[in-house]
């Protein structure tokens, strides 16, 4: 039996897990603790670079321990220890990275520098379609950061076929949430309220980026596509902007917050499932593999697997969102490849996946 103990600050969460894989390589959770910082990050509508850092400094130790007890493991028992070492904030990721670089020295186990967005993608060995997953895959990965196209064509084996020419789709959805004033993540806010929404109230423009960009992205436009749409006329000839425009009360009063909701989302997530479609017409791949936050999205699912034939495969919905159990999933894949990380191992900020 091998035992790999996760690490993860490379954002808002500080969280650590253990994880269990059997002889056979099938992966089983044994503990998963996330200290969130969303309650604190609230007030500023966002994450705060030091403000994240100070606090995984002070919630890394108990968080760490409280792994350990949950899953009734004792240090000597474990066979390496796996952290995010990339990207992410670099105050935050060198908590975690240093936290790990004095474990596996004090335990004397193997360091294991494991990329965010690769342990995004081991979250579906943590689903119930573990057995299942077959290379070569594609995978859309989205988060609050990142928005890209991936051929998985072996573990650790990745092929770029588009990415987000600018804001990340998570970061539309927490953007256009502030815009509404439903608060922070904006996702799941958003999620919930387009329940009640048309989403043929609004006709925002999607984003075609024609032949030439198969597979790329883009939600600047779609951002102030609805900003125009909800805040007031301009008065005088000014039209605020910047931090201002982004504030609730600038509301025009006639808007329906559930209708904005449901056709943003709508528009959002056809310009992710547009791309997709193409890249697995395109690639011969045994499935569609869904992974990081906006992954959670119950709309993006439904539409997603309705629209194809192949298979959709998405992590539990209690690990798409930063957690230290995918780090630890993804570790293992890395301690039975033979990595091993030396104490110098860096916090990597722009660390890519391809
Ligand atoms: O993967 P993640 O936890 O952090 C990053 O690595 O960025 O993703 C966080 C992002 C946030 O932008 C959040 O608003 C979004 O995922 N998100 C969602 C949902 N749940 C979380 N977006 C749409 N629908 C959701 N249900
Ligand atoms: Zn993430």
């Amino acid at each position: 039996m091998t035992l790999i103990f996760g690490i993860e600050t490379s954002c808002d969460e500080t969280a650590a897990a253990v994880v269990e894989a059997t002889a056979d390589g099938r992966l089983r959770l044994r503990s998963n603790v996330v200290a969130s910082q969303v309650e604190m990050h609230r007030k500023y509508g966002g994450v705060f670079p030091e403000v994240a850092a100070r606090r995984h400094i002070e919630t890394i130790h108990a968080v760490a321990r409280e792994a350990l007890e949950a899953a009734e493991v004792r240090p000597e028992a474990l066979s390496a220890i796996a952290v995010t070492h990339g990207p992410g904030l670099a105050g935050s990721l060198l908590v975690g990275v240093n936290f790990a670089k004095g474990l596996a020295l004090a335990w004397e186990k193997p360091l294991i520098g494991v990329n965010h967005l690769e342990g995004h993608i081991y979250s579906l060995w943590l689903s119930q379609h573990a057995d299942s997953l077959r290379f070569p895959a594609l995978c859309l990965l989205i988060s609050g950061g990142h928005t890209e196209l991936l051929l998985v064509r072996g573990h650790g084996a990745y092929v770029l076929l588009g990415s987000t020419l600018d804001d990340a789709v998570g970061e539309a959805f927490d953007k256009v949430a502030r815009l509404l004033g439903l608060g922070y993540p904006g996702g799941p806010a958003i999620e919930r309220a387009a329940r009640e929404g048309d989403p043929r109230a609004y006709a925002f423009a999607r984003a075609d980026l024609g032949a030439e960009r198969p597979y790329a992205f883009s939600f600047s436009g779609i951002k102030t596509a609805v900003m125009r749409a909800v805040q007031p006329q301009p008065t005088h000839g000014r039209r605020v902007r910047g931090e201002e425009a982004l504030k609730a009360d600038n509301l025009r009063p006639d808007v329906n917050i559930a209708d904005v909701a449901a056709s943003f989302q709508a528009a959002a997530i056809e310009m992710l499932i547009e791309p997709t479609l193409r890249a697995a017409q395109a690639h011969p791949v045994s499935a569609i593999w869904l992974a990081g936050g906006v992954s959670a999205n119950a709309y993006l699912r439904a539409q997603l697997a309705a629209r194809t034939d192949l298979p959709v495969y998405a992590p539990p919905l209690a690990l798409c969102t930063d957690n230290a159990a995918m780090i630890a999933a993804a570790g293992y894949f890395r301690y039975s490849a033979g990595q091993r990380d030396s104490l110098s191992l860096d916090a990597l900020p722009m660390l890519a996946l391809a």
